[in-house]
Parts: structure tokens; sequence; C-alpha cells
């Protein structure tokens, strides 16, 4: 079937969670961006706040993308523990995870929080990448597409178009992530479509087909070519398989010659 817009630029981030020191942050980031090049895709490094100012220097100049895990709302005050939009800037960062499920149903993040931490990224000129997904038990009581429009919504409703120009979202099924446990391609396809029906009618017409959509979830150098292979996928969040630039860099590779 001919593709009814044209190619949606492909990313592919890893999110390394909490792992890696600065020194291992900065080692892993030298061996990926040697062979950055290789990929047609866009990359990202995600590294934990303390890797951020080891990680920015390599990164620096090379295109890959620094990001963070997290942000506050606010940009400042006092919020123990918090790190701002402001502050990750300032790093180098340029874009930024938001709504993670493990600080949505780890630390109760709620929908509300999410949106106000996309809106506070976008105000300091972070890119988020908003993440949204069903848990296992909402997948088998058929709430999949229920559960994505109203993470979607309650995130992009009436954002104006520059602000959604500049956001990510990435799907991530929660029963799908640091389990081993894959997506099938289809199943993130229909995932994406729901998500890109959402924002057309709750951001505008046309709003779902120019959002770059990310899959997340057990991606990795064996399974990347079949998921980046339905044309609904514009690239990958990847977990554990973004700890090792060997593995990181089959996936970004898989993403860009697909
Ligand atoms: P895994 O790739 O380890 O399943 O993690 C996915 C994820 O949560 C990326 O944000």
């Amino acid at each position: 079937m001919p593709r009814p817009w044209p190619r949606r630029p492909r990313l592919v981030a890893g999110n390394w969670k909490m792992n890696k020191t600065a020194e291992e942050g900065a080692r892993l980031a030298r061996e990926v961006v040697t062979a950055a090049g290789r990929s047609s895709a866009a990359l990202a490094l995600c590294p934990p706040f303390t890797a951020l100012a080891a990680v920015q220097p390599i990164v620096a100049s090379t295109g890959v993308l620094l990001g963070a895990q997290n942000l506050h709302p606010e940009p400042r005050g006092a919020f123990t523990g918090e790190i701002s939009g402001p502050m990750l800037v300032a790093l180098g960062c340029r874009c930024v995870i938001v709504g993670h499920s493990e600080r949505r149903h780890g630390m109760g993040e709620s929908d509300a929080q999410v949106a106000a931490k996309l809106r506070a990224a976008l105000q300091g000129g972070l890119m988020p990448i908003v993440c949204v997904g069903e848990t296992l038990r909402e997948r088998e009581a058929g709430e999949t597409d229920a559960v994505l429009a109203r993470q979607v919504e309650a995130s992009f409703t009436g954002l104006p178009p520059d602000e959604l120009a500049g956001s990510v979202i990435a799907y991530e099924p929660v029963w799908a992530i640091g389990t081993g446990k894959v997506a099938s391609p289809q199943q993130a396809a229909d995932a994406h479509l729901t998500i890109r029906a959402t924002l057309n009618r709750c951001a505008g017409a046309g709003a779902g087909e120019a959002m770059t959509v990310l899959y997340g979830g057990s991606v990795s150098p064996q399974n990347a070519a079949a998921l980046f292979a339905e044309e609904q996928l514009d690239g990958a969040l990847v977990g554990g398989a973004s700890l090792e630039a060997a593995s990181f860099l089959a996936i970004a590779e898989a993403a860009g010659g697909a």
C-alpha cells in the first residue's frame, strides 16, 4: 500500500534508567558515537542525571542527542531532590523522557503530572518523549485503546502545532518492559494507529500522521528489523539493550536501514 504521508524521520533513544556511573556512561557514550554514523536514524542517549555532565562533551557536535529521564514541572524552587528543565538545558540536554511507566506505576505519577512535565519540557526548549502504554491487566481486559486514548488526550489536548511538532510519543506496553516479552509488530502498529487517531481527535487533523511515535519494550537486535518493517513505527526507546554499544548500534542500524 502506498504511504499516505512521507516517511517520518527515525529516532532511536537509549534509556539507561538507573544504570552507569559517570565514568561508565562516558565509556559507553564514546563507543556509541564512534559508530553512530552507520545509522541514518537520529540517536539519543538518556543517562541518569549523575552521568549527564560526563556524557555531554562526548556527544556534543556528533549529532547524537543528549536526553534526561525525568524533570520537575517547575523551573526552580523548594523541591528537594528534583531536577528542572532549565537545569537540564544548561547541561546540554536536548530531550527528556516524560511519564515513563516506571514513574507512572512505580512513583504514582498521574496523567495530570505527566501533562505538566510535558509543558515544562516544551517551555524550556526540550523535546519531550512522552511514554504511554497499557498494563497486562488492561490489555487482557480489552482496555488497551481506552488507556492509550486517555493518556494521549491528557497530555496533548489543545497543544499548539509548533509544540506538537517538537514532541515525540513512545508506546511502551508495560508488560513488555524489561520482560523479554516484545509486542508483536502488529500489536505495536495497532497501538500506534490508536495513538495517531487520538491525536487527530484531540490535537487537530493531521497531528497523528505528523507525530514521531516510537516503540519501547524489550527491543533487541534480534527483533528490531521485524518491528521497524512496520510503517507505523518511527523508531524505538530502548532500555536493556542500550546498555551495550553493540546491541544499541545494531538496533539503530536496523532502524536506519528499514
Ligand atoms: P527494555 O528495553 O529493557 O524492555 O526497556 C524499555 C523501556 O522501558 C525504555 O524506556
